[in-house]
C-alpha cells in the first residue's frame, strides 16, 4: 500500500468526511495528504537540526576532554496516520494547523549519555542557544514519575530554514543515562505486552529495580568524579 492510499484509509473513515460528497472528499484527502507531508518535512528538518547541534557538542567534549559524554542517539517522527489517530483520539481538529498547535511529540529525539552530570551539560547547553525556545522543561532525574521513571525532558521550538521561508517546530527530547534507558526500555516492553497483568505488586518491584538502577549511576558518577579529581 502506498502512503497515500494508507493515509486516504485513515482519513476516508472520519465521521466528519462520511456526510460529504465523495469527489469533494477525494478533493480534501489529496490536499490534506500533502498538507501533512509538507508538516512532516518541516518537523524532520526540525530532528535534524537538534541531532546536529548533539553531535557537535558531543565532538567538541570529544577534542576538549578525550571523552563522549553521548552514548546515542536515537529520533522518531510521528507518521501522518498517528498524528490524524492522535488528533481524533483527543477530538480535535485534523488539520495540520491544529497537529501544530495540540501535539507537541510529533518530533522526537532520545539521547543517552554516561553519566548524570552530561545529562545537565547537555540539558544546560541546549537551553542556552538563542534560537532555541523552551516550551517545556520537566526533571524526572530530581523527581522520577510514582513509576520510577527517570529522564530529563525537553521540548523546544527549532528554527528550520527553508528555500523561501523560515518555520518552527517543537522538538521532545528525552536525556537519560544509558541505566535509566535500560530500566525504561525494559518497562515499557512489560507493560505495553497485549497480554500484560500489572498487578500492584509488579509495578512495585519495577519501581524498585528502578532505585538499584538509580543507586548504581550515582555509584558510577562518583567514581567518575574520583577518577577525574571533580570533587
Ligand atoms: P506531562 O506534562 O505529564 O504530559 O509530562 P511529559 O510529557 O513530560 O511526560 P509523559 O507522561 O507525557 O510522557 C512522555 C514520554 O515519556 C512517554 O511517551 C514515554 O516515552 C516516556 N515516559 C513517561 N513515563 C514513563 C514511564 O513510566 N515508563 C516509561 N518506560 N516511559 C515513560
Ligand atoms: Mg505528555
Amino acid at each position: 500500500m502506498s502512503d497515500m492510499e494508507m493515509f486516504s484509509d485513515v482519513i476516508d473513515n472520519l465521521p466528519v468526511l462520511a456526510r460529504e460528497n465523495p469527489d469533494s472528499v477525494k478533493e480534501r484527502i489529496t490536499g490534506l495528504f500533502f498538507d501533512f507531508l509538507e508538516l512532516s518535512h518541516i518537523y524532520d528538518s526540525a530532528i535534524e537540526v537538534v541531532k546536529t547541534y548533539l553531535n557537535i557538542l558531543d565532538s567538541e567534549f570529544k577534542v576538549k576532554f578525550q571523552r563522549n559524554p553521548i552514548h546515542s542517539i536515537e529520533s522518531r517522527l510521528k507518521s501522518p496516520q498517528s498524528i490524524i489517530g492522535k488528533l481524533q483520539k483527543k477530538e480535535l481538529p485534523i488539520t495540520p494547523e491544529s497537529a501544530r498547535k495540540n501535539l507537541l511529540d510529533i518530533a522526537g529525539i532520545r539521547v543517552t549519555c554516561c553519566y548524570i552530570s552530561d545529562i545537565y551539560s547537555l540539558v544546560d547547553m541546549l537551553c542556552r542557544r538563542d534560537d532555541f525556545t523552551i516550551i517545556k522543561k520537566k526533571d524526572y532525574i530530581k523527581k522520577p514519575k510514582p513509576s520510577g521513571y527517570r529522564s530529563y525532558h525537553l521540548i523546544i521550538n527549532v528554527p528550520v530554514w527553508l528555500s523561501s521561508k523560515k518555520e518552527y517546530a517543537p522538538v521532545e527530547i528525552q536525556i537519560r543515562t544509558i541505566a535509566m534507558d535500560f530500566w525504561a526500555s525494559l518497562e515499557h516492553q512489560l507493560k505495553y505486552k497485549p497480554s500484560a497483568s500489572i498487578t500492584p505488586e509488579i509495578s512495585e518491584e519495577l519501581r524498585e529495580c528502578a532505585e538499584k538502577i538509580a543507586e548504581t549511576d550515582i555509584q558510577m558518577q562518583k567514581i567518575f568524579n574520583e577518577i577525574n579529581d571533580l570533587d
